[in-house]
């Protein structure tokens, strides 16, 4: 069989404090990530924290940073990493550790209970919505997001800035915003809500946020840039300032 021994440091602590504790531990082909997790649990460290459920990355529950990288330890395979090189997991370092890999991530509902829901503009005379297809299609790939806040957690704005945090609302929540700014029903002035309440101008475009998300979603390119652009054309567009109209496609 392909078995080895690798060599783990994982993160052991609580929100007082912790340090990296090693362990050799037995992979097998094929495994991932969390298989390891798990085998050091049962076998060595009955007591570590992480937490999972799904083992298919559709749950975004067991995320965590892998050689300083976030990623899914679930989808991360033992294959791909540098082989005899030990392998480092520790939390998400920009949400408080409630208990070794487990971090509170509650910023992040916080942030989204302040963007205010959906809100469609009345129905047609024959009591219908009418939309075209094309945008029902734009908004689409937003929804793909799984809710793993890796996204959240590299963002250089508040990855080593908690001051940032109350005004941030984070690139999963700009594409949130970017999504229903699209959406041909919407009436909520989520450009402005974007700019104002949330943060957006604090975003340099450094896709960080793009280059971690499992799911692919092109969070910048597709996201924040077009709201920004959105944002932009109409502080410039004249009648938009002499009149206060909305240039809301
Ligand atoms: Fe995760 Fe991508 Fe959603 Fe961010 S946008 S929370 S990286 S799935
Ligand atoms: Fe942060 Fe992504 Fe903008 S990483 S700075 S939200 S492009
Ligand atoms: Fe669900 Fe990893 S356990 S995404």
């Amino acid at each position: 069989s392909k078995s080895y021994q690798a060599k783990f440091k994982v993160w052991r602590g609580n929100s007082e404090g912790g340090e990296l504790k090693d362990y050799t531990v037995e992979v097998n082909e094929g495994e991932v990530v969390l298989d390891i997790i798990f085998r050091i649990q049962a076998e060595q460290a009955n007591d570590m924290s992480v937490r999972w459920n799904c083992k298919a990355g559709k749950c975004g529950s067991c995320s965590a940073e892998i050689n300083g990288r976030p990623r899914l330890m679930c989808m991360t395979r033992m294959s791909s990493l540098p082989p005899g090189e030990e392998v480092v997991v520790t939390p998400m370092r920009t949400f408080p550790v409630i208990k070794d890999l487990v971090t509170d991530v509650s910023f992040n509902y916080e942030k989204a209970k302040q963007i205010p829901a959906f809100a469609p503009k009345p129905r047609e005379a024959d009591g219908t919505y009418r939309m075209a297809q094309v945008d029902v299609e734009r908004g689409q790939e937003f929804r793909k997001c799984i809710e793993c806040f890796m996204c959240q957690n590299v963002c250089h704005v508040i990855r080593d800035h908690e001051e940032n945090k109350p005004a941030f609302a984070g690139p999963r929540f700009f594409i949130r915003l970017s999504e229903l700014d699209m959406h041909p029903l919407d009436t909520n002035d989520r450009q402005k809500l974007a700019q104002e309440k949330h943060g957006l101008g604090m975003c340099n475009i450094t896709k960080c946020c793009t280059e971690v998300c499992p799911e692919h979603i092109k969070i910048t390119d597709n996201g924040i840039i077009p709201l920004k652009e959105r944002v932009v054309d109409r502080k410039y567009d004249p009648l938009f300032k002499i009149f206060g109209l909305s240039n809301k496609k």
